[in-house]
């Protein structure tokens, strides 16, 4: 069969309010033109995130059932615990409330000011909590990832000539490096066995502890097996299994490839570390047989693992983000190529060639694709990674202007994703009239959460890029 369906039925159903233009428009009047101020129930198709957003299965509701609440010794938590030593193979298990609860526990147990880790690219919340005790995140993509357009199978691994720079250098103390699987930052993009490899084994010449980001390590062992040569055929579990041997620890949120709302943890292989992150857990995010987590969302967790690792769901939901890729590419829309493993990042500078950075193509076009049809998106350029000086009023812009479309697990169906391509083709159609917008309010720090623009009008000559917003 040519046709990949989705390999579940519907069993609960949530009702999709549809608004129509003229409630839209009032809407992000109200909102700020900011869509993180929109409530969720007024969004038709929500693409903002695939973090904690997915649908979970017959079994894990079933599961949850079981789920134990007793502050110590749960067995939820022996559930929890069997079936990521199972996957990941890590001595010990931590559980946290989410992701980023494991970064900063991470961070605070094996990092000190001055301390340099690399990644293919930081995640913002892994960044920010290695810059949170004085240490540097440093990006290392690999060169091929620079070229949006370049269709190559692996763009998220790790620039390996500059991993060994770094660790052969005597000024860098590295006490930890890692891998984020897939590269969430790059695109979405996936890290090949070789390059895990290759990065492992210069990792540990050196000394150097090898952690993995791994959110979305079911995505990156799908593509391990479509793309990388002596993996067809293997089991998805097989693959995660071999990427994780590479490792001496990980950070994972549960909320992505954990098939979960909530829920988090972080493994190592190293008992003093454990031991000083089980204390840290004990103070900020609770015992270390629930760490901020419900027995049952421990239970929820046990059983989305092994789900995401399920060949049949893998191949329905590549075809989903792929099939979204491809529909618009041929609308006329340049995309990060290929698309990513959960989501397609529009090149909203090059769809939108008549604004300057300085107009933030990336939010006006999450924008419009909200006010006509109900789609809300993310940008990820110069509103989220740009700087605004307050002294000079200069901003200093992002390196790429991108607009998220992150597709939920489970959540969506075929026609949905129809709509979405229909949607954004009919952006396509007229975009050289989609007009610009202008910040009007915004905070010092994480500005893309709360700030007020406003649209501006269609200008022939707008502000050169990097001057002055007036
Ligand atoms: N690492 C990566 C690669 C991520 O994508 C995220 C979250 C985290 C860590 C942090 O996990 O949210 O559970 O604390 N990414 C979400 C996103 C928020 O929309 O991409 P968390």
């Amino acid at each position: 069969m040519r046709t990949i369906i989705e390999p579940f039925r519907i069993k609960s159903v949530e009702p999709i309010r549809m608004t129509t233009v003229a409630e839209r428009e009032a809407l992000l009047a109200a909102a700020g033109y900011n869509l993180f101020r929109i409530p969720a129930d007024q969004i038709v198709i929500d693409l903002l995130t695939d973090s904690g957003t997915g649908a979970m299965s017959a079994q894990q509701w079933a599961a949850m059932m079981l789920g134990d609440e007793s502050y110590a010794g749960s067995p939820s938590f022996r559930r929890f615990e069997s079936a990521v030593r199972d996957i990941f193979g890590f001595c010990h298990v931590v559980p946290t409330h989410q992701g980023r609860a494991a970064e900063r526990i991470l961070a605070a147990t094996v990092l000190r000011p001055g301390d340099v880790v690399p990644n293919n690219t930081h995640f913002d919340t892994t960044r920010a909590n290695i810059e949170a005790v004085g240490a540097t995140a440093l990006d290392l993509p690999c060169p091929e990832s620079r070229d949006l357009a370049a269709p190559l199978p692996f763009k998220g691994n790790i620039d390996l000539v500059e991993l060994e720079r770094l660790l052969a250098s005597p000024a860098a103390r590295v006490p930890l490096a890692f891998i984020t699987v897939t590269n969430n930052g790059g695109g979405g993009q996936p890290v090949s066995m070789a390059n895990l490899r290759a990065a492992s084994e210069l990792c540990h010449r050196h000394g150097v502890p090898f952690y993995i980001d791994a959110c979305r390590f079911a995505e990156n062992t799908y593509f391990i097996r479509k793309q990388e040569p002596g993996w067809a055929d293997r089991p998805l579990i097989e693959i995660a299994r071999a990427m994780f041997a590479l490792a001496d620890g990980c950070t994972m949120s549960a909320k992505k490839d954990g098939m979960a709302n909530i829920g988090g943890f972080l493994c190592s292989n190293d008992d003093a570390v454990a031991r000083q992150e089980e204390e840290l857990l004990i103070l900020t995010e609770g015992f270390p047989t629930y760490g901020g987590l419900a027995g049952r969302d421990l239970d929820a967790i046990a059983v989305g693992l092994y789900e995401a690792l399920d060949l049949s769901y893998q191949e329905y939901r590549h075809a989903s983000v792929q099939y979204l890729g491809e529909h618009i590419v041929a609308a006329g829309v340049p995309i990060v190529q290929p698309p990513g493993g959960h989501a397609i990042y529009i090149d909203a500078a090059g769809f939108l060639d008549h604004l300057p950075r300085s107009q933030y193509p990336g939010q006006a076009l999450a924008l419009e694709l909200y006010r006509a049809a109900g789609i809300r998106s993310v940008e990820i350029g110069s509103v989220m990674f740009g700087r605004h000086d307050v002294r000079t009023g200069l901003e200093t812009f992002a390196e790429r202007e991108l607009v998220r479309l992150a597709i939920p697990r489970r959540v969506y169906t075929q026609s949905h994703i129809d709509y979405v391509v229909e949607s954004i083709a009919e952006l396509a159609s007229r975009r050289h009239d989609i007009p610009g917008v202008r910040i009007v309010e915004q905070p010092a720090a994480l500005r893309h959460f709360s700030a007020v623009f406003a649209p501006l009008p269609l200008v022939a000559n707008p502000a050169p890029v990097g001057a002055a917003r007036p």
